[in-house]
């Protein structure tokens, strides 16, 4: 069987990553048909917008996408391509694995747990305007529609994955009513899922607990802002952002991503991690139900990680984007 699947090259170190990836990809012997369209800062003066509607109609044409990461301007010009990607195709689970990899320098051990962002509203819903002059305002969204979607699809997950646990994250002590009614979401959920432990935590200390002590944690479930800010943070606990893969998952429709961003400061050097890139490849073919080329990759990964020799420069190493995907490539071939 072909796939055929819309490829997002992205902007910064994007296109570098997503070529690593695609080789990889095609050397694990499953067939893809790659749909290439272009997104971001470099289509903005052609199309007007760094989301053409071509790259929404591609997506929903295959249902299954790969991107690289888009550059998104700071304070100013147009919508973020990924909020827009995830609103216009309702991909409302962010999934985030945060998972050691032995021979990747980081201080902890056996860290392996998964970050379940919700994807489409809390204080990312674009609600914004100025009051007057000398102040803004930016509404949070919580909706239990959203709240109960989300947590059910980790709860879903957990049981599918053989996960025993879930923390749902919040400030519900200070926002009673938005996160509040996200709690109460999370708490009804767990009652119709007794075989996984449930507990919830306030993100401040949630933050303090992950970084002493990461591997007793599993899957935690949280509202949008938060899943951004501590899947960078979980990324920084087993080696940075070049390692942490990721999804947005919707009914329908699924466009896999690695957490990290475009890194202007090191794009067009061909230093970048590919992993992040080729390990959200991964989470690809399973869920297109590849798991044998799936677990193929990931074990090259992995041993290519393990020995230490042909890592790029964020891991201690010098190799080259393309070599580390090379190398990965020939452990595949052994
Ligand atoms: P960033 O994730 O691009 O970079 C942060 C730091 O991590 C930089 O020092 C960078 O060199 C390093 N880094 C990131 N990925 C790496 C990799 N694969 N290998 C080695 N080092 C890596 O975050 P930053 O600088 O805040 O954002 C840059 C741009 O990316 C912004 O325009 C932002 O809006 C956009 N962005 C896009 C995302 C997406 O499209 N999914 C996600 C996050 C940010």
């Amino acid at each position: 069987m072909t796939y055929n699947i819309t490829l997002i090259p992205g902007d910064g170190i994007g296109p570098e990553v997503m070529e690593a990836t695609k080789e990889v990809i095609d050397a694990s012997g499953v067939e893809i048909n790659w749909e290439v369209v272009e997104a971001g800062a470099k289509v903005v003066e052609e199309y007007g917008t760094p989301l053409p509607d071509y790259v929404i109609d591609s997506i929903k044409k295959n249902k299954i996408a790969i991107k690289g990461p888009v550059t998104t301007p700071v304070g100013k010009g147009f919508r973020s391509v990924n909020v827009g990607l995830r609103q216009a195709l309702n991909l409302y689970a962010n999934v985030r694995p945060v998972k050691t990899y032995e021979g990747v320098p980081s201080r902890y051990e056996n860290v392996d747990l998964i970050i379940v962002r919700e994807n489409t509203e809390g204080l990312y819903a674009g609600i914004e305007h100025n009051v007057g002059a000398e102040a803004a305002e930016s509404i949070k969204v919580i909706t239990k529609k959203a709240s109960d979607r989300i947590v059910e699809f980790a709860f879903n997950l957990s049981e599918k994955q053989g996960r025993k646990k879930v923390t749902a994250v919040h400030k519900a002590n200070i926002m009673k009513l938005s996160d509040g009614l996200f709690l109460r979401c999370a708490r009804e959920s767990a009652e119709k899922h007794k075989s996984v432990e449930f507990s919830d935590m306030i993100v401040d200390a949630m933050s303090m607990r992950l970084v002493q002590g990461p591997e007793k944690y599993d899957v935690l479930v949280m509202p949008n802002l938060y899943g951004d800010i501590l899947s960078d943070m979980a990324s920084g606990l087993v080696g940075g952002l070049g390692v942490v893969p990721g999804a947005n998952i919707g009914d329908d429709m699924a466009v896999f991503e690695a957490v990290h961003g475009s890194a202007p400061d090191i794009a067009g050097q061909n230093i970048a991690n590919p992993t992040a890139a080729i390990l959200s490849g991964v989470m690809m073919l399973k869920h297109l139900g590849e798991y044998e080329a799936a677990k193929k990759i990931d074990n090259a990964v992995a041993e290519v990680l393990k020995e230490g020799k042909i890592v790029t420069s964020d891991l201690g190493g010098s190799a080259k984007t393309m070599e580390f995907a090379q190398e990965v490539i020939s452990k595949m071939n052994d």
